[in-house]
Order: structure tokens, then sequence, then C-alpha cells
């Protein structure tokens, strides 16, 4: 059974240049419903084990030091089949390949500078989402 969670994160450069407002607008209308939101800077240690999985790809170290490399927004969206649905909002990970009304489309600008993370499975979902927030942070 579809889960109803998916984690994302707006990346530093989409946080930089003031687009968190309309993404998190974007996600809203869309029916999500935010359940945790926080803004932090990671350590390139802890960007490096958020990514884990990535780490024998040749992009791994670009994406750790772009990851830690300035303000990002982490938060967990509730819906029924959220990561499907949430995976459709955002796009495809190279903004160059988005359709027209995805978040990657109008706000990424490469594919590691594509604006937005989001879980690709219900199992990572949860470990994700638990890499970021105590049970306390979560409504
Ligand atoms: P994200 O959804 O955060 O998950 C892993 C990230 O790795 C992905 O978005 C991209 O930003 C990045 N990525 C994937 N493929 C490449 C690539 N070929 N070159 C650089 N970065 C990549």
């Amino acid at each position: 059974m579809a889960g109803n969670i998916t984690f994302t994160m707006i990346k530093p450069e989409a946080y930089q240049n003031g687009h968190a407002g309309k993404i998190l607008d974007m996600i809203l209308s869309k029916g999500f419903r935010l359940s945790a939101i926080k803004i932090l800077n990671l350590t390139s240690k802890q960007a490096g084990k958020f990514y884990e999985v990535h780490r024998e790809r040749p992009f791994y170290g670009e994406l750790v030091g772009f990851m830690s490399s300035g303000t990002i927004l982490a938060a967990i969206l509730e819906k029924e089949n959220a990561v499907e649905e949430y995976r459709k909002l955002i796009g495809s990970t190279n903004p160059a390949n988005a359709d027209e009304g995805t978040i990657r489309k109008a706000f990424g600008q490469s594919i590691q500078m594509n604006a937005v993370h989001g879980s690709d499975s219900d199992e990572n979902a949860a470990i994700e989402a638990s890499f970021f927030f105590s049970e306390l942070e979560r409504c």
C-alpha cells in the first residue's frame, strides 16, 4: 500500500534565490499538508550521510559540497500516495527534461541545482524524514 508521507528539501540555490515561498505555495496548492518544517545549514558530513546511497557515483563529492554550501529548507509532506504525487509535482531530475508546471521546470538550473529533493520510495521517505526530524518535531 502506498504511504502518505514524503520528504523534501528546497536546495541551497533555490532557497538563496528567494524561491522557497513560491515552491511551498505550489506544494500546498496541490493538497500536500506540511507536517514538519525547518531551515538549516547542513555540514558536509551530514550531507554526505544523507546522500550515502550515491557515494560511489562520480557526482557524489560535488553533490555533498553543494548541499552543504548554504541554507536549505527541509520538510515532511503528507498526502495520499505522497511519494509518487510529489515526484510528479517536482518533475525530472534534470530540469531540462522537466514538464511545464513542475517545480524543477520553474526553478531548477541544472541537474545538481535542481531546486528540490523528493524521496524516491516510501521506505526512503521514512528514513529521510527521521534523519531530519524527531517525533517531537512532527505534527
Ligand atoms: P536529488 O533528488 O536530491 O537526489 C540525488 C541528487 O543527485 C539529484 O537530486 C541531483 O541533484 C544529483 N544528481 C543526479 N544525477 C546527477 C548527475 N549526473 N550529475 C550531478 N548531479 C546529479
